[in-house]
């Protein structure tokens, strides 16, 4: 039997479960992945070659198969584009509900701990500014991002429920928008719609004025913060939660600028309607991270954007040069 710890990784084809299977490998882990295929893509995991990983197709909307021992269980999967609230809305409930459900009982029943991947879009439109972990949000219940936002509250509360029940060791992450390498070109978030569009040499489209603002972490701080805070101590760290991203606030147009300069690119900025509920303010308060973990994101927006850049020029099949 492997004497390396065992992680199991829901999502683990897509860009941040990737991201988090690279980072567990590096540090010795045994690592399953368990994706449906769905927003994930085996390319994203082709560059791996260690025998400690393995990588099954299974949507975890099913109850898990027998993996041995296993001592963390990080449950990631979840579609997260916007653009698929409403075309995969009951998969995307039934994934953050019966999935998460699977995911929490097979850590329960294999004496995991369990990393629960939650989101921002708990706090809806938020009111209060920047947003805390005690903040309980402003979530339309009824609108067309509500299979998303609620069935992720509803994810947070089934972790309560096993706390509460269970002598199980839960740990969540709120996470705010993150980007970097392995996105979709055509994802339908912001970062993936601008730099395809400025790389196609198309308009770049932003909704209502633009002065809606977002906070954007690079995926290698994200994976730090959710690392360390999977490996803290229990005293402090079970049963929390933890907002995680980035405090750098930037409105939506500021967006736009910043990567036209970053790819030297002179497309024109267009304007479409705001989506309903499309939250006007993002930012975390990050300071419970601070303390717990002495965790900040340390890559400035301009640089993860350069190191974005060369994947998303490679699939489009495009190139730029940024560095004169
Ligand atoms: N990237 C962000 O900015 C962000 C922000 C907040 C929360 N999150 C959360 O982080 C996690 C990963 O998001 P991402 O940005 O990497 O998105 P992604 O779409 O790239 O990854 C999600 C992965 O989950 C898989 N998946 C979806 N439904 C599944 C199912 N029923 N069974 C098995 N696999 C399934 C997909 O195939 C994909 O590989 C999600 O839980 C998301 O809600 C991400």
């Amino acid at each position: 039997m492997s004497s390396k710890p065992h992680a199991v990784v829901t999502g683990g084809a897509g860009f941040v479960g990737s991201h988090l299977v690279d980072s567990l490998l590096e540090d010795g882990f045994e690592v399953t992945s368990l994706d449906n295929f769905g927003s994930g893509r085996p390319k994203n995991l082709a560059h791996i070659e260690s025998d400690a990983f393995d990588s099954l197709e299974h949507d975890v909307r099913e109850p898990f198969p027998d993996l041995g021992d296993v001592d963390y269980v990080f449950h990631f999967a979840s579609r997260a584009s916007p653009k698929d609230f409403e075309s995969h809305a009951v998969e995307i409930a039934l994934t953050n509900s019966e999935g998460t459900h699977n995911a929490l009982r097979y850590a329960r029943d294999n004496d995991a701990r369990a990393i629960l991947a939650s989101t921002s879009e708990v706090y809806g439109d938020p009111e209060v500014h920047p947003q805390h972990e005690e903040y309980n949000g402003s979530v339309n219940i009824r609108g067309p991002r509500a299979p998303y936002d609620e069935s992720k509250r509803f994810s947070e509360a089934l972790a309560v429920a096993f706390q509460q029940q269970y002598d199980i060791d839960i740990r969540t992450v709120r996470i705010f928008n993150t980007y970097g390498p392995r996105m979709r070109p055509d994802d339908g978030r912001v970062i993936p719609n601008f730099l395809s569009q400025a790389l196609r040499g198309e308009d770049l489209t932003v909704y209502g004025d633009g002065t809606q603002t977002r906070s954007f972490c690079y995926v290698s701080d994200l994976v730090t913060g959710i690392r360390e805070f999977a490996d803290a101590d229990p005293n402090t760290a079970s049963g929390e939660v933890l907002n995680l991203g980035s405090t750098e606030e930037i409105e939506i147009r500021t967006l736009a600028k910043t990567i036209l300069d970053v790819l030297d690119a002179d497309s024109e900025i267009v304007h479409q309607d705001l989506p309903e509920d499309d939250p006007q303010v993002r930012r975390p308060d990050i300071t419970r991270a601070k303390q717990l973990l002495g965790w900040e994101p340390t890559v400035s927006l301009e640089a993860g954007l350069e190191r974005t850049l060369p994947q998303f020029e490679d699939e489009l099949d495009v190139s730029v040069d940024t560095r004169q």
